[in-house]
């Protein structure tokens, strides 16, 4: 590379698309940023001063407007959430419930789940990680841009302590084919319910915003579990 020649841009699995927060999802970032905000300057996340206890952690990655996040925070307050989005109104919105239901085990990244994965989470530290409905990326020029790729799902593995579990679901079949090649290749995982096997569709898990959308289409949904070795 020369002097005058640009760093090549990552590749991205987002588009971040700007300007339609509401106004209260854009206050929501000023007042309790604070509160439920992780940083990547912060560095690698000691869990039990973030929390201020030792739980059961679960990692939600790409979580939209933050549904699903939220009701499994309210639903188990036992453990403790992380949330990673970088859609604006996604993280506005889901800070907005937050303070709502006054929830004291959630923190939410606002930044490149990738990025979030390698600087921030301690190897071995999660009990669960959740990817539900990561953008399919159809087109074929655009399958670079899938996240679930085999440096993604080592890292994830990497992140989930022995036994934790690593949780997908889509609903777009040829991203689900793509996704089981990937998991079946990854030696640090090993498949719930057998070599090459979906999970049951929706399993253990509510229905997620983008996933009733779909289903009003009559989109076929597939789940994957995988379990760290
Ligand atoms: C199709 S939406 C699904 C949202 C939600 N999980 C649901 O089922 O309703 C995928 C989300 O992943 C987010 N996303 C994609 N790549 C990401 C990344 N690298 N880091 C953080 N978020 C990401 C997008 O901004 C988008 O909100």
């Amino acid at each position: 590379m020369t002097l005058t020649q640009k760093p090549p841009r990552p590749i991205r699995s987002y588009v971040v698309r700007q300007g339609r927060s509401s106004k209260s999802q854009q206050q929501a970032r000023d007042l309790y940023w604070q509160q439920y905000g992780l940083n990547l300057s912060e560095g690698f996340c000691g869990w039990p001063a973030v929390f201020g206890r030792d739980a059961a952690r679960v990692l939600e990655i790409g979580f939209g407007m933050g549904d699903t996040l939220i009701t499994l925070a309210k639903a188990h307050p036992e453990m403790d959430f992380i949330g990673i989005e970088v859609h604006p109104p996604g993280v506005g919105r889901c800070l907005v419930q937050a303070q709502a239901h006054g929830l004291t085990n959630l923190k939410l990244y606002a930044e490149d789940a990738l990025s979030v994965l390698e600087e921030a989470i301690p190897d071995g530290s999660l009990d669960k990680v959740l990817l539900y409905f990561p953008d399919p990326w159809p087109k074929k020029k655009h399958h670079k841009r899938r996240i679930v790729q085999s440096n993604f799902v080592n890292l994830v593995a990497q992140k989930l302590k022995p036994g934790g579990v690593f949780h997908m679901a889509t609903d777009w079949q040829a991203y689900a084919d793509h996704m089981l090649a990937i998991l079946e290749a990854c030696p640090a995982l090993r498949n719930t319910f057998g070599k090459s096997t979906f999970a049951p569709s929706q399993y253990l898990r509510p229905l997620t915003k983008f996933e009733a959308r779909g289903q009003k289409l009559g989109h076929d949904i597939w789940d994957l579990v995988y379990e760290r070795r």
